[in-house]
């Protein structure tokens, strides 16, 4: 990490659901605000920006994100978002659905986990080289981050399990391998952290939709990434911070099931 910048901020918004009975625009705009006075480097939207992929709702979920002020802006598509063939409105409004942030310190490998019409969901083998390649290539030491819509691991409080990518295994082992960091993940409205090996699962809740379950309140995260540890801050829009500060980096990474050796009975 350069002498001049110490810290790398991420702000990440997730289930933005315009068009949705129960989306508070005021929300929203509140978050924007408080993440425009943290400046931070990088903001990402983890997907289902809409309610049903319609082009009304992209267009107006365009307009409420418009005042980001942050210029490496990663959006992603969530199986809400790819109802109705409204992937094809996300790839004309926002973008590529499969994209790859680098700079000197932090590397996002973003994948769309959304399939059309269904709500569970998939990264698909056809993407896993893709993946390691990117972050093969990426700077030594970054701090590598793999985010994509659905779960990669359950989440407790979401109901019966339907909501991990079907092939969350093979997942796994492709972004553990990768030596990534740090996975961020939305979907369920439920924000929830889990350390896998030596890789952190952030789950963001949902900015601005009351599809709520029990007391969860609307959240956003904000992480925050130095040469030797983390932050990762949960942030309530017109509300209180949670935190938990100092969470160490691991640089060398082993995988524990490679530590079997084979004994001769
Ligand atoms: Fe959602
Ligand atoms: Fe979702």
């Amino acid at each position: 990490m350069s002498e001049s910048k110490k810290e790398t901020i991420i702000a990440q918004i997730s289930d933005i659901h315009v068009g949705e009975q129960h989306f508070i625009p005021s929300l929203l705009t509140r978050a924007i605000d408080e993440i425009n006075e943290l400046n931070p480097d990088i903001v990402i939207i983890t997907g289902d920006l809409t309610a049903n992929g319609f082009r009304m709702e992209y267009e107006t979920a365009r307009n409420y994100l418009a005042p980001i002020k942050c210029k490496n802006l990663i959006v992603q598509l969530g199986n809400h978002d790819s109802r109705n063939v409204g992937y094809l409105h996300f790839e004309e409004l926002f973008g590529e659905r499969y994209t790859t942030f680098k700079n000197s310190t932090v590397t996002i490998v973003a994948a769309d986990s959304s399939e059309p019409d269904l709500d569970n969901g998939q990264i698909g083998r056809e993407h896993y080289q893709w993946i390691s390649k990117e972050f093969r290539d990426s700077e030594k030491n970054s701090f590598k981050i793999f985010a994509m819509h659905h779960h990669l691991v359950s989440v407790p409080n979401t109901g019966r399990e339907r909501n991990i990518v079907n092939d969350a295994g093979d997942v796994l082992e492709t972004i553990v391998d990768a030596g990534v960091d740090m996975v961020l993940c939305g979907h369920k409205h439920v924000p929830y952290l889990w350390r896998i090996e030596d890789m952190m699962v952030v789950t963001a809740g949902t900015v601005s939709c009351l599809r709520l379950r029990g007391a969860i309140q609307p959240s956003y995260n904000v992480i925050y990434i130095r040469e030797k540890d983390v932050d990762i801050c949960r942030r309530y829009p017109f509300d209180k911070i949670e935190k938990i500060k100092g969470i160490k980096r691991s640089i060398r990474k082993a995988r524990l099931c490679d530590k079997f050796i084979t004994e001769k009975k």
